[in-house]
């Protein structure tokens, strides 16, 4: 069911240190930061030939990085991100195996202007996971 791995999220607490790091030091192709309000995130994509990284640093109030940066103050991997061709069905198909999706159940938009639903770290190894219809 899921396909390629979409992108890799860190939560950072300084988001410009960050990207400028993966640009100088790693020496990737850092995109511009983008405002994603509807998550409570501003990010940074960096491409790399194989995947994405998602540079997550908190926006607003109430924002779920806030809370992550609160317990990992250096950072840390805060998702991964899984393709699927139709988001509803693997929704379904995971609800049906007792999986939980965080929120309503319903896909919200990504920061890819792409359906994205998240799934229950405690379901999961410890790991939350973003599912993105690609
Ligand atoms: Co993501």
């Amino acid at each position: 069911m899921i396909g390629r791995l979409n992108h890799v999220a860190i939560a950072v607490p300084d988001l410009a240190r960050a990207a400028e790091q993966y640009r100088t030091t790693l020496g990737a192709e850092v995109g511009a930061p983008q405002d994603e309000p509807d998550h409570g995130v501003r990010v940074v994509f960096i491409d790399l030939p194989n995947t994405k990284i998602e540079l997550l640093h908190p926006l607003g109030d109430g924002s779920p990085i806030a809370a992550f940066l609160a317990k990992n103050p250096a950072g840390g991997i805060h998702h991964i991100c899984y393709e699927v061709d139709d988001i509803i069905a693997a929704r379904d198909r995971l609800l049906a195996d007792g999986a939980r999706v965080l929120g309503d159940g319903d896909p919200k938009i990504g920061a890819h202007g792409k359906p994205v639903l998240f799934l229950h770290p405690k379901d999961f190894n410890g790991c939350l996971i973003e599912l993105e219809q690609a």
